[in-house]
Order: structure tokens, then C-alpha cells, then sequence
């Protein structure tokens, strides 16, 4: 099966000029839906992992399926506002302007040992501060994987020194 054949393109969104990699496309085939997940499972089965960290909103749909079926947690990262605990937030810069994400401290423990997961990897510059939020807690980062990468945007270069994985790629717009 390729997955890349569930992925839909929308050209203009959400402003023109961008070419929208849509994976609601895949999510909505079981068949194709299912396939993702266990091949995601099979590249992190048998490390150890304790939690898998999902970053919101679409990091969610993906990671909670795979620490159900890796007998992990489940912890969000999420958006500004959100979380009601005490927290962690981390800043980091987008083409024009800054996003900030947060975390809630008591969600992962020192040794925890942690899988990183978002459905696209494009600059690389949410999964960065995601990761920073996480080893301040004293959390081991394994893996970080994703359903789609846009390598053309090398957004590894970020993310360098950690083991990563993606299904589909696209290496130019
Ligand atoms: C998209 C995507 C990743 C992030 C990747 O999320 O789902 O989380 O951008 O970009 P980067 O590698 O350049 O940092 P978005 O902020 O659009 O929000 P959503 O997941 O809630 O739709
Ligand atoms: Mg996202």
C-alpha cells in the first residue's frame, strides 16, 4: 500500500502558495488508516517506551493510537491556554512571528522513556521546542517519528543527534 495515494493536496491553503499535504484523506480509510498505525508501531515496538508525546492538534490523532497499542501513556503537548495544571512553555520562531507550546510538568518523570510523535515534519521548529519542554523534565528521547515529512523544508536539521522516522516524503513542494 502507498500512503502517499491517501494523502490529499490542496493547493492555496491556508494561504497562497502553500501546497496543504490534508491527512484527513488517510485517516478516514480503514484500511489505510490501520496500516499507518502498525507501521508506526513496528518502527518503536520493543524500545522501552513509557510515554508517547503527541503535539496538537493532528500529533493526537496518530500518537494516542500508537501508546495504545505500545503500552505507553499518553501525553499532550499543547497549544497556548490550554492545559490547566502547573506548566512548562517553550517559544520558538515561525517565518514571521513566534508559537509557543506547553506542557504539564508532572506529565512525564526523570527516565521516562519517550517516543516523540506529529503527523508532519516540515520546518521542524515545533518538534524542536517540543522536545526542549520534554528533557527539561528529565524525559529520554528514543524516537521521533511522523506520518509525513517535507524534506525539502529540512527540518532533520533541527532535530539533529535524535533517531527519526517518517512514512511518507516529500522532497519538493
Ligand atoms: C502543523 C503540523 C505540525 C507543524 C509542523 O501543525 O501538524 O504540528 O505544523 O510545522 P514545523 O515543522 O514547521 O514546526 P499546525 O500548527 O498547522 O496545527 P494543527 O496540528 O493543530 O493543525
Ligand atoms: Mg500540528
Amino acid at each position: 500500500m502507498d500512503l502517499k495515494d491517501y494523502i490529499r493536496t490542496v493547493p492555496d491553503f491556508p494561504k497562497k502558495g502553500i501546497m496543504f499535504r490534508d491527512v484527513t484523506t488517510l485517516l478516514k480509510d480503514g484500511r489505510a488508516l490501520n496500516y499507518a498505525v502498525d507501521r508506526l508501531y513496528e518502527i518503536s515496538k520493543d524500545r522501552g517506551i513509557t510515554k508517547v508525546v503527541g503535539i496538537e492538534s493532528r500529533g493526537f490523532i496518530l500518537g494516542a493510537a500508537l501508546a495504545l497499542k505500545l503500552n505507553a501513556g499518553f501525553v499532550p503537548v499543547r497549544k497556548p491556554g490550554k492545559l490547566p495544571a502547573e506548566k512548562l512553555a517553550e517559544t520558538y520562531e515561525l517565518e514571521y512571528g513566534s508559537d509557543t507550546i506547553e506542557i504539564h510538568k508532572d506529565a512525564i518523570q526523570k527516565g521516562d522513556i519517550v517516543l516523540m510523535h506529529d503527523d508532519l515534519l516540515a520546518t521542524g521548529g515545533t518538534m524542536e521546542a517540543a522536545c526542549k519542554l520534554v528533557e527539561k523534565l528529565g524525559g529520554k528521547i528514543v524516537q521521533i517519528s511522523f506520518l509525513i515529512e517535507l524534506s525539502f523544508l529540512k527540518g532533520r536539521d533541527k532535530l539533529s543527534g535524535y533517531e527519526i522516522h517518517s512514512l511518507i516524503d516529500y522532497d519538493s513542494e
